[in-house]
């Protein structure tokens, strides 16, 4: 293990004396000083972590039950199930290989096993603690470092200390800075139980110039939809380029943070740890919260007691999920199918050649918009349960955009 530090070091003083003629003082001759005084934790590994496994004495129930995300193995291509992203991420991976979310215990597997390019290291940022402890050792660098050095490095998927660093009994607490930034004056204000998913359940992007994970927003009340359309028209930021319509699109993420802090979120008093871990008895008596990190709707237990306390009973906020999901989903395909109908008329005028450049700007324009609109909703992982209001509009907005943009061919 050792040795593997002293060869990244090494490696990224290579890239960085490249980059900018100069080497990096990294201070890995030093073993990392992560002892808490007074308790008794275990030892830590190289990056100055201590493994879920090494806490299974002092909390076999949670280690157990963390163990148990390997279960929620099942996903499916999105590809396949909504053919129309093909046509509307057309210049990006995720038009050909894009599958759905499944356990924490698969983040490193899966982003390794995706087809799609990661040239660099910052695909790797909400996968594993380990990158952000090489991201403090390092510095903001380390994220234009290539995937595949950095991956060699890594040794666990998401684990206790991206949620707790070493010390559990602290409660739970976001690790990553691009976040705590993020909400800036906001942070004492929203649970810890909701930023320390929040800090990866969300909106990001990768600032051009360092590559640097990047959230679109300072402060939740910017955190809506169009605050961050509107920033990243601001800065002109582009994800990709689609080849035929030329029209610079943005690829959202996965706001469920954004979506759940948004007006119109109707469980702001909850949080997502509230509705994802299920509360559980430990042989001795005491409680704990389970770490299988599941729908509220495989826990008989969260419906039956969390849920249930406010409405009449689990088969009735079961229907209620599933009704708005179909509702919403509907609603997604029904739009996708103007964003595609727009799209090939668009590909076609830009090939047709009657059209000015101001022309299809405008109609590129509104393309961008519409599409951002509607991506926000696509992938967002509750498919409208965490905030219906919030999916109906930005839904209902994409549809206006892309008709706006119809109604400009001639
Ligand atoms: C370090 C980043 C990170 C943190 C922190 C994190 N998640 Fe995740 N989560 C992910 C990633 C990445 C996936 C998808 C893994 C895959 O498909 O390989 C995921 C998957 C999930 C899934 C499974 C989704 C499915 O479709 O099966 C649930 C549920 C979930 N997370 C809830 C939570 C909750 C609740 C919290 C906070 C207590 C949380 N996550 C904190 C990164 C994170
Ligand atoms: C009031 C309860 C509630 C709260 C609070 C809540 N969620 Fe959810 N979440 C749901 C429901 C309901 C679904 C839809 C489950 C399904 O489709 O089976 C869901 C779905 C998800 C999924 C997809 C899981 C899957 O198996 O498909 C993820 C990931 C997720 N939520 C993360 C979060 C994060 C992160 C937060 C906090 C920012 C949060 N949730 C807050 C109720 C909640
Ligand atoms: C994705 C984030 C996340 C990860 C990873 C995580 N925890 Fe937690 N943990 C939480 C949250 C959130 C709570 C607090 C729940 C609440 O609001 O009461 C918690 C609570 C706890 C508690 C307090 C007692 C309890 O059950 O409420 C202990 C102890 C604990 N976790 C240990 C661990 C250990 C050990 C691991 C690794 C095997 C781990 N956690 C991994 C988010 C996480
Ligand atoms: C603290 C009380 C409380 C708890 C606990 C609670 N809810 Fe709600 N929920 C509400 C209220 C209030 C509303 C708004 C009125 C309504 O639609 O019933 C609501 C609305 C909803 C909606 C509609 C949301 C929307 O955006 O349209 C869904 C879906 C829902 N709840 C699911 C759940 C699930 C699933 C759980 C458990 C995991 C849960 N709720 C736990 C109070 C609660």
């Amino acid at each position: 293990m050792r040795k593997k530090m002293v060869m990244l070091s090494a490696l990224l003083g290579l890239c960085l004396t490249a980059a900018f003629g100069m080497g990096v003082q990294a201070a890995d001759e030093t073993e990392p000083a992560t002892e808490l005084a007074g308790t008794e934790t275990p030892e830590t590994n190289e990056l100055g972590i201590v493994e879920a496994e090494q806490w299974s004495e002092e909390y076999p129930e949670i280690v157990e039950s963390y163990l148990a995300n390997k279960d929620n193995s099942e996903a499916y291509s999105y590809v396949e199930a909504h053919p129309e992203i093909a046509t509307l991420y057309e210049g990006m991976g995720f038009s050909s290989d894009y599958n759905s979310a499944r356990g924490h215990s698969y983040t490193l597997e899966d982003v390794q096993a995706t087809t799609r390019p990661h040239a660099l290291s910052n695909c790797l940022a909400c996968k594993t603690a380990d990158y952000v402890q090489l991201l403090n050792k390092y510095g903001v660098d380390f994220y234009s470092m290539s995937f595949e050095d950095a991956v060699a490095e890594m040794n666990e998927p998401i684990t206790c200390y991206d949620c707790h660093t070493n010390d559990p009994s602290l409660g739970a607490a976001p690790i990553r800075q691009p976040m705590i930034d993020a909400v800036g004056e906001d942070y004492d204000s929203i649970s810890s139980s909701v930023l320390s998913c929040g800090q990866c359940h969300n909106e990001y992007y990768f600032e051009p110039e360092n590559k640097a994970v990047t959230h679109p927003y300072t402060g939740i009340a910017n955190a809506t939809p169009d605050a961050i359309l509107a920033y990243y028209n601001e800065m002109g930021f582009t994800d990709y380029q689609n080849p035929r319509t030329l029209t610079n699109q943005i690829k959202v993420q996965h706001p469920e943070f954004e979506t759940f802090m948004a007006d119109g979120s109707m469980h702001k008093a909850l949080s997502c740890a509230d509705c994802h871990m299920e509360k559980a008895t430990a042989a001795d008596g005491t409680e704990y919260r389970s770490h299988t990190w599941v729908s509220p709707l495989a826990s008989q237990s969260i419906m039956d007691n969390t849920c249930a306390a406010c409405h009449t009973d689990a088969e009735t906020v079961t229907a209620k999920v599933k009704d708005l999901q179909e509702e919403i989903t509907a609603r997604e395909t029904e739009v996708a199918q103007i964003l595609v109908d727009l799209t090939e008329k668009l590909a076609a005028a830009v090939e047709g050649g009657e059209y000015t450049d101001e022309e299809l700007d405008a109609i590129r324009a509104l393309n961008r918009d519409a599409q951002f609109y509607w991506d926000f909703v696509f992938v967002e992982n509750s498919e409208g349960a965490h905030n219906s209001t919030l999916s109906r509009n930005c839904l209902d907005k994409s549809e206006e955009l892309a008709n706006e943009a119809l109604a400009l061919f001639k």
